[in-house]
């Protein structure tokens, strides 16, 4: 295949950035977006140029590390998938596709494709976490759960941290990705000592953070890699108007 890139150069937060285009030939359909970019790197290192600085590490859509907008899409065009786990035969030969960083106030750019997502870690350190002392693991069933809040609480907690809800939303709001993680905590028993004062922390922290508000567009649900509900977003609510009431 050859494709054309557009990729968003920054050399620095400070720098105003453009868009540079680079040819790349003779990549394979069964590549992944981000083999692409270390073709495309490899070609601008031996010719003495900075290469394309971005985000990556596990490449098994596990870690949330990658973090590319692809022709507009947060992740690129296929659904429920990560940027390093989108592969090329999704693109045409002779296609042009535009790179770029998240966008979001809360994500400053550090260089090219690379945030700064630790906004994301403040939140989490304001309270997703069981603080409470669960001892050693329980005999099965020694603690009850019903099985839908199992399959909820595991659903919300396939969050791998991304931020492409961010990337996605008009807003840059964070709910979803707060929603989850509040949600996988708030479902079981060993979340309920903290359920009042978590939900409020977080969402404080969320806020301070620079994060917007959400407005029910349900872009952040689309871009999701790990296809996290947005009905996670109406549990934060009603645990954070639960949490409200509490706290009077
Ligand atoms: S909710 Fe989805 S898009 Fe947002 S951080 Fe979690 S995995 Fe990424
Ligand atoms: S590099 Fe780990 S999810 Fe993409």
């Amino acid at each position: 295949m050859e494709l054309t890139l557009k990729i968003w150069r920054q050399s620095g937060p400070k720098d105003e950035g453009r868009i540079v285009e680079y040819p790349v030939s003779g990549v394979s359909p069964d590549m992944s977006f981000l083999e692409l970019l270390d073709v495309l790197n490899e070609g601008l290192v031996a010719k003495g140029e900075d290469p394309v600085h971005f985000d990556h590490d596990c490449r098994e859509g596990i870690c949330g590390t990658c973090s590319l907008v692809i022709n507009g899409q947060a992740h690129g065009p296929i659904a429920g998938t990560t940027a390093c786990q989108l592969h090329l035969r999704h693109f045409h030969d002779g296609q042009s596709i535009c790179v770029e960083p998240w966008r979001a106030r809360a994500f400053p750019v550090i260089k090219d494709l690379v945030v700064d997502r630790s906004a994301l870690d403040l939140v989490i350190a304001a309270g997703g976490y069981a603080s409470v002392r669960t001892g050693s693991a329980p005999d099965a069933n020694a603690i009850p759960v019903p099985r839908d809040d199992a399959e909820l609480a595991m659903d919300a907690a396939a969050c791998i941290g991304c931020g492409a809800c961010v990337a996605a939303c008009k807003n840059a709001s964070a709910m979803l990705f707060t929603s989850a993680k509040v949600s996988q905590l708030a479902l079981l028993p060993q979340g309920a000592p903290e359920r009042t004062s978590r939900v409020l922390a977080m969402v404080e922290a969320m806020d301070a953070a620079g994060f917007g508000n959400c407005t029910n567009e349900s872009e952040c649900e689309a871009a999701c890699p790990k296809q996290i509900s947005v009905e996670n977003i109406a549990r934060l609510n009603r645990e954070y108007t639960r949490a409200v009431w509490l706290s009077r």
